[in-house]
């Protein structure tokens, strides 16, 4: 695992948006993983700056521009799969992670829509739909690339404490200060709901890399325990100790409770 810690939010966003491209020129990124919440917002808003504004193609005349090129390229044509979405909330709703990833990664970044899937919250057969979104992930080759945030409680995805490391994609109830902190994106708590389809952190943990990004001072302590604390799926984000290919990006308030 690697640490590295960065001025700030925006220092965050470019480093990965760099790296992202980097790995899209190299044609190591065919699947991107993608979350909500605020955390990746940074990233997106980067990647997208990297993008020709005309949408048209750039012609440039030296290698490291042909590099950009390419990464443009296959960056128009990734599949992208979200880690959760809230059950219940119907993807027009503005809350639901349908909405947002169609905000701010499919129309930011100007992928197919066809290729960018977020699990179904509102299946009559919520397992059936569960099953087939891991189907899904398989068929298209696993996740090269995960983009990651933290929660307060530790959790990734939305598996809180006490998930299997072995989970897959399913149903879970939200832990009470996740519905809490998420309540800033409905007009009140109440309206989060109770219950949620995430990928489980087996199926995280299958991917190629992972990109976990957090700053901010309220990040700190599950930080430090998902970063230097034991093992434990108490803290689910230690699993991410396990990986063997896991950057952590943080910002100094984010880092202060490392030892
Ligand atoms: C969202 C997700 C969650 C968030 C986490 C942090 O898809 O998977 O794990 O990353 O709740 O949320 P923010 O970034 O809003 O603090």
């Amino acid at each position: 695992m690697q640490i590295m810690i960065l001025p700030d939010s925006a220092a965050i966003g470019v480093w990965a948006a760099g790296h992202i491209m980097r790995r899209l020129a190299d044609r190591r990124l065919r699947v991107l993983g993608v979350a909500t919440g605020s955390s990746p917002l940074p990233v997106y808003d980067a990647l997208a700056l990297r993008l020709p504004r005309s949408g048209g193609r750039n012609v440039r005349a030296d290698p490291e521009s042909d590099k950009d090129a390419r990464a443009e390229a296959s960056l128009r044509s990734l599949t992208a799969f979200a880690l959760d979405e809230y059950v219940g909330i119907s993807p027009d709703r503005p809350e639901s992670y349908h909405a947002v990833i169609r905000g701010e990664v499919t129309e930011k970044l100007g992928l197919d829509p066809a290729r960018v899937h977020v699990p179904d919250g509102t299946a009559g057969d919520l397992e059936k739909a569960c099953r087939e979104y891991e189907q899904l992930i398989a068929e298209a080759g696993g996740v090269d690339l995960q983009i990651l945030g933290i929660g307060a409680t530790g959790h990734l995805g939305f598996n809180e404490p006490s998930s299997s490391f072995s989970s897959r994609t399913r149903v879970k109830t939200l832990a009470p200060q996740t519905r809490r902190d998420n309540a800033r994106f409905f007009a009140s708590e109440e309206q989060v709901p109770l219950h949620c389809v995430t990928q489980g952190l087996g199926t995280i943990m299958e991917a190629s890399e992972l990109l976990l990004v957090a700053y901010g001072e309220h990040k700190a302590p599950a930080v430090a325990r998902a970063v230097e604390g034991p093992l434990t799926s108490m803290c689910p984000a230690s699993i991410i100790q396990w990986h063997q290919d896991a950057v952590v990006l943080l910002d100094e308030a984010a880092a202060s409770q490392l030892e």
